[in-house]
């Protein structure tokens, strides 16, 4: 592994442990990680007869339960996380369902955890926080099942309505990456893996107060002002996001799913 990719990947970890508090108020409120599985598992075309799933990146198990909603009681849910902060929510908030099964783990190294197949394994607002996504996708392809299915909630940051990236639009010289690697370099690999997918687009309007409050969670104001302390770039966001509405009245945040058939 590379030291940008430990370094990242601490980061990571670090970040999302500090987050807990802030994650679990902002989705009480929002509902944004809950839906975006809804639309995640809509667009994948549903599963029949789901019997074993992988929710990758699970966090405090907000999209595990969502996922739980989609798919019933009769098909076994495994999780994998990062964070051990965040996963013991997850495990506190889940103990009393006999089918979720929640480990702390790297999901580059899948094949450490996972023997059994799955009909489908999710990366549910997680892939681009994997330096080496490549190595975790391809031994999630090694464990899909005949006709299994990989679905990605892929964040692809704050755009106006044409889908135009806000930051570079506006805020030249800010050097923000919302993860890793880009989805070009995704998209790019896929294609040249020869790897069956399709992707497509999801846009929303997001209000001022909604984007404060999402980016203000630990782990992505370090994404965007790394190095200051909590309080520092509470205000840093504040201030960011006031004159990105002063530019640009209609903001929109954009994530992009894919769908990958084994
Ligand atoms: C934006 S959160 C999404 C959480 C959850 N899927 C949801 O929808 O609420 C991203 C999660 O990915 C986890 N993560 C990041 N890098 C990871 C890695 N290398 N292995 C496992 N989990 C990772 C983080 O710890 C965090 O909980």
């Amino acid at each position: 592994m590379s030291s940008f990719d430990e370094r990242f990947k601490k980061a990571v970890r670090e970040n999302f442990d500090a987050s807990v508090e802030h994650y679990e108020r902002f989705e009480q409120k929002h509902h944004l990680f809950e839906n975006l599985t809804y639309k995640l598992v809509e667009i994948m075309g549903g599963m029949e007869k789901a019997s074993r799933v992988l929710d990758v990146g699970c966090g405090t198990g907000i999209s595990t339960y969502s996922l739980y909603k989609c798919f019933g009681d009769n098909c076994s849910y495994y999780a994998i996380d990062i964070s051990a902060n965040m996963l013991d929510i997850a495990k506190n908030k889940y103990a009393d369902l006999g089918n979720f099964i929640f480990i702390h783990g790297d999901a580059e190294n899948l094949s450490d955890h996972f023997i059994e197949k799955f009909d489908a394994i999710f990366y549910t607002a997680s892939l681009f926080l994997l330096p080496d996504f490549k190595k975790s996708l391809h031994q999630a392809l090694t464990l899909l099942n005949n006709r299994g299915k990989i679905a990605i909630s892929f964040y692809s940051g704050l755009s106006d309505m044409r889908g135009q990236d806000l930051i570079k639009k506006h805020f030249e010289g800010f050097s923000y990456r919302y993860g890793a690697f880009g989805l070009p370099d995704l998209i790019k690999w896929l294609k040249a893996s020869k790897i069956k997918n399709f992707t497509t687009e999801y846009l929303f309007q997001a209000e001022s107060e909604f984007l404060t409050e999402f980016l203000t969670i630990p782990a992505q104001a370090a994404g965007l002002f790394p190095r200051q302390t909590f309080n520092k770039q509470v205000s840093l966001v504040k201030e960011f996001v006031r004159d990105l509405y002063s530019f640009e009245k209609d903001t929109f945040m954009k994530w992009t799913f894919i769908v990958i058939s084994s």
